[in-house]
């Protein structure tokens, strides 16, 4: 079996809120992945520094009029790229239907984001168990979508502590949350060895948010 394209879309709402689209974004991942060629031909992929001092494993960019920004400081959105000082290219039209699909697929009518922030993983790279808090309007989801190899997502609860279940994301698969687990835990765990016929080693994640 195909294991990338041969998935069936099923729609589930776990305990804890989170609603997992399988292969919600598969039709639509060439556009997405062209698109994606745009955004960070202008705006690099690169590794923020943690206020901690060292830089992240996963290398981010964005596209939106803000985009999610580390450095010593801290964590924030910024409307201008701080590598370029130029603001951020614009969220693709196709980025923009399918995360307003999704949200509202999941439950969440009038999903606007104004943020799109592009995690790539490579192979060994992992992002540990965080909140999603550097945004102002918390009525608004989150809607994750994954492209590339696969990579096993935890979503706990309120408190770092919760234990948190595990999805395995694959190429085209789409989590949202919202509501009251806006806030919950959430990270993926390290990144397996895998092959993905158009992405190569890599997992890519596209995280659409109402940041302003
Ligand atoms: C994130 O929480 O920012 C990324 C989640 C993911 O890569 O699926
Ligand atoms: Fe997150």
């Amino acid at each position: 079996m195909d294991l990338f394209s041969n998935v069936e879309p099923t729609h589930q709402t776990y305990a804890t809120g989170l609603v997992y689209l399988r292969g919600f974004a598969l039709n639509n991942a060439p556009t997405l992945l062209a698109d994606l060629n745009q955004v960070i031909a202008v705006a690099p992929l690169r590794s923020m520094m943690t206020p901690m001092g060292y830089p992240m494993s996963v290398a981010t960019t964005s596209c939106g009029s803000l985009g999610w920004v580390g450095d010593a400081k801290g964590y924030g959105y910024s409307h201008v790229d701080p590598q370029s000082l130029l603001p951020w290219p614009a969220m693709p039209e196709s980025f923009l239907q399918l995360a307003e699909n999704a949200a509202e697929t999941a439950g969440f009518k009038d999903f606007c984001p104004d943020a799109c922030l592009i995690n790539q993983y490579h192979i060994g790279t992992k992002m540990g168990l965080h909140r999603d808090k550097d945004e102002r309007d918390f009525t608004q989801p989150i809607v994750s979508v994954s492209l590339g190899i696969p990579a096993r997502f935890q979503f706990g609860g309120n408190k770092r502590s919760d234990k948190p279940i595990q999805i395995l994301l694959n190429h085209g698969d789409v989590v949202v949350w919202g509501g009251a687990s806006r806030m919950y835990y959430h990270g993926i765990m390290t990144v397996q060895a895998n092959t993905h016929p158009i992405l190569g080693n890599k997992r890519i994640n596209l995280t659409f948010r109402k940041a302003g």
